[in-house]
């Protein structure tokens, strides 16, 4: 991908398939900047009309140098900005907007246990044969499905990208951490992948259709992409959730905010026909209803239900500072609104809920 910051950075972590079915509630039934060197043809305005030769004195190819430009590159990306008490991005600054630091690590370590057991512990539902050669994670966040992915296939050469170096150093061998901006150029058209997955990007990607492009042009004839997506619009089937409730004014105002960026809140209902739209055959969508909260009574939607309160209890602060403070809200509003949020989000009269999709397609045989 362009201005790719290769980088050995890392973090660690830590069925059956069952299509929706209505959550039954607990008790109620009685029971483009560059990095790189770019140039455009024509350019008028250069004030360079011949660049100096630097003296090479030593026999060696760019070796050292070039490893001490690129170490200097990456350690950039490390430099996070600081605002209202939490880190950011640096490398593509203000392009993603919730936070990069431990609180958000350790929500997004949750926010992976929850998809787990949504799945039924499966890390992806797209045929892959175990041995394949390459596979790539898109977004990878602190890098924990990949670690995870990595160790069920040994041999794959993976890598896994983020605009933000949070993952850990110790990694299985073939695995790669790399900070790059997934909705730049990729550069793998060469050397596509067997499989491409992406994961709670909702909020991440401008530009959806295009990326699943490039994904498919990425991809090798018969290999496989998957995306495990959220809608982050919340929902009570049964009414209990109003739109009086903090709860829902919360996620409307920050969807809003990050929809009028441009920023697609509900890709997962959308995925189906974007990947049909790019080329892909043989694809599944499959949608999950997950809880908000221990309101259900069945023992599987109670566990997720109690998962995503976790990781979303950790998350309301940091996406109305990420999203509102840019609309002049001021921290001390952002820090009220989420704390009426929780409040509703731990009422077990309140029956809220979100749709998680996964979708996954084949590249037809070259
Ligand atoms: C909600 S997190 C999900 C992380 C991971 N996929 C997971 O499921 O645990 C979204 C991640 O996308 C990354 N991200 C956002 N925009 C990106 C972009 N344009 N290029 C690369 N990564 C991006 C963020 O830095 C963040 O780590």
């Amino acid at each position: 991908m362009g201005g790719d910051l290769g980088m050995e950075a890392t973090r660690s972590p830590s069925a059956e398939k069952k299509s929706p079915s209505p959550v039954q509630v607990a008790g109620s039934d009685g029971g483009t900047e560059s990095l790189g060197f770019g140039h455009d043809e024509g350019y008028a305005d250069s004030s360079v009309e011949s660049i100096e030769v630097e003296v090479w004195d030593h026999d060696s190819s760019y070796g050292d140098e070039l490893q001490s430009m690129t170490t200097s590159l990456s350690s950039t990306a490390y430099h996070f900005v600081e605002e209202h008490g939490r880190t950011y991005h640096s490398y593509r600054q203000g392009r993603y907007k919730l936070p990069n630091d431990e609180i958000e690590a350790d929500r997004l370590d949750i926010h992976h246990a929850l998809v787990l057991a949504i799945m039924h512990g499966e890390l992806n539902l797209a045929p892959i044969a175990g041995d394949i050669e390459s596979a790539i994670d898109l977004g990878t966040g602190t890098g924990i499905w990949a670690m995870d992915f990595a160790d069920a296939h040994p041999n794959t050469d993976l890598k896994a990208n983020d605009l933000t170096p949070v993952q850990q150093h110790m990694v299985p061998p073939k695995l790669e951490f790399i900070v790059d901006d997934i909705e730049d150029e990729w550069l793998y058209e060469h050397t596509p992948f067997d499989y491409v997955h992406g994961r709670f990007l909702a909020g991440a990607i401008l530009n959806w259709p295009r990326l699943i492009q490039q994904a498919y042009t990425c991809t090798k004839p018969l290999g496989w992409v998957e995306f495990q997506e959220w809608d982050t619009r919340i929902y009570s089937a049964d009414g209990t959730l109003h739109p009086s409730h903090s709860l829902q004014t919360f996620h409307n105002i920050t969807s809003d905010a990050h929809e009028k960026r441009g920023f697609d809140m509900s890709p997962g209902k959308k995925l189906q026909g974007w990947l049909r739209d790019a080329g892909f055959i043989n694809i599944v969508a499959k949608r999950y209803v997950v809880p908000l909260g221990m309101w259900a009574k069945d023992k599987h939607y109670k566990t997720i239900g109690a998962y995503n309160f976790l990781q979303m209890k950790q998350a309301f602060e940091g996406i109305a500072l990420g999203t509102l403070t840019q609309d002049g809200w001021t921290v001390e509003e952002c820090q009220i609104l989420a704390a009426k949020t929780l409040t509703d989000a731990k009422d077990p009269k309140i029956h809220s809920q979100y749709d998680f999709y996964v979708v996954y397609g084949q590249k037809p045989a070259g």
